[in-house]
C-alpha cells in the first residue's frame, strides 16, 4: 500500500503575521516541485491569513494549531472550525502533547474537538504520544491504546480518510532526543495494528501516521525509510525555511 507522504510544520506560539508570510512564501517555492508528497503548516491563529494569502496558488495546506467542536458561542479563547476555514485554514492539529501537558486537555476533550472538527470537513492531525515515564514504566502501549480509543472514539470510519495521527513521543519534543527509527517503526506498527482492530484493513492501509519529535534534516531520510512511517510533524526546524526546506525533500 503506498500512502502519500505529508510533512508537516507546527510553528507553535511563534511568527507574527508579516514573519508568517514571509517563511510561507519560502516553503511555498521549497516545495514546488514535489507533487508526491503533501506539505502542511501550523500557524499560530493569528497568522493564518497572512500564510494563507502568502499561500494563494500553491499545494500547501494550512492548518490551526487547535479546534474548538463549536460553530461559535460561549468559549473564551478559542476558536472555531468555521473560523478556521474563514482564515484560509482546512486542517487543524488536535491533542498535541503540549495541549494535554500544559493546558490540561483530557483525552475526552480531544475527542470532543475530533468530532467537530470533522464536522466542519477539516482535516484533523490527532497526536498521541507516552511520557518518558510511561515508556521507563513499559506503559508505552497501554497509554498509545488509550489515547486512540478515547480521542477517536465515535469517529466512523467513512470519516478516518481525513485523520492522520502524529505519533510524538513526549520525551522527543524540543529535546533533540529523537525515538530511534526502529522505536519509531514499532510503535506506528502498533497504532496501525489497532486502527485496523477498531476499523477494518482499508481504513488502516489508508491511514497516514507521522512520527514527530526532534525530526531534523539530518534523520528525515531515515525516519521516511520504514514501512510505517508517511510522514513528520516538524516543531523547531520547521521555522528555518532553509531546514524545513530539507526535510520536505526527504529522499
Ligand atoms: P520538535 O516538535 O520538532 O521541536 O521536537 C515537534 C512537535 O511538537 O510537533
Amino acid at each position: 500500500m503506498s500512502r502519500r507522504s505529508l510533512i508537516a510544520g507546527n510553528w507553535k506560539m511563534h511568527t507574527t503575521a508579516g514573519e508568517a508570510k514571509l517563511l510561507a512564501n519560502q516553503v511555498a517555492a521549497a516545495c514546488a516541485e514535489f507533487s508526491d508528497r503533501d506539505v502542511l503548516l501550523a500557524p499560530p491563529f493569528t497568522a493564518l491569513r497572512s500564510a494563507a494569502d502568502a499561500l494563494a496558488g500553491s499545494a500547501v495546506i494550512l492548518a490551526g494549531q487547535n479546534v474548538c467542536w463549536e460553530p461559535q458561542g460561549a468559549f473564551t479563547g478559542e476558536i472555531s472550525p468555521p473560523m478556521l476555514r474563514d482564515a484560509g485554514a482546512a486542517a487543524a492539529i488536535v491533542g498535541h502533547s503540549e495541549r494535554r501537558q500544559i493546558f490540561m486537555e483530557s483525552d475526552e476533550m480531544i475527542n470532543r474537538r475530533m468530532i467537530g472538527g470533522l464536522k466542519h470537513d477539516l482535516m484533523m492531525i490527532f497526536c498521541i504520544g507516552e511520557t518518558l515515564e510511561q515508556r521507563e514504566g513499559g506503559e508505552t502501549f497501554s497509554i498509545l491504546e488509550q489515547q486512540i480509543r478515547q480521542g477517536l472514539s465515535e469517529v466512523p470510519a467513512l470519516e478516518m480518510g481525513r485523520v492522520v495521527i502524529a505519533y510524538e513521543p513526549v520525551w522527543a519534543i524540543g529535546t533533540g532526543k529523537t525515538a530511534t527509527t526502529s522505536q519509531a517503526q514499532e510503535a506506528h506498527a502498533f497504532i496501525r495494528g489497532l486502527i485496523e482492530g477498531l476499523y477494518e484493513k482499508e481504513v488502516a492501509a489508508h491511514l497516514r501516521i507521522l512520527y514527530g519529535g526532534s525530526v531534523k534534516s539530518t534523520n528525515v531520510d531515515e525516519l521516511m525509510t520504514q514501512p510505517d512511517i508517511d510522514g513528520a510533524l516538524v516543531g523547531g526546524a520547521a521555522l528555518d525555511a532553509a531546514s524545513f526546506g530539507r526535510i520536505i525533500q526527504y529522499q
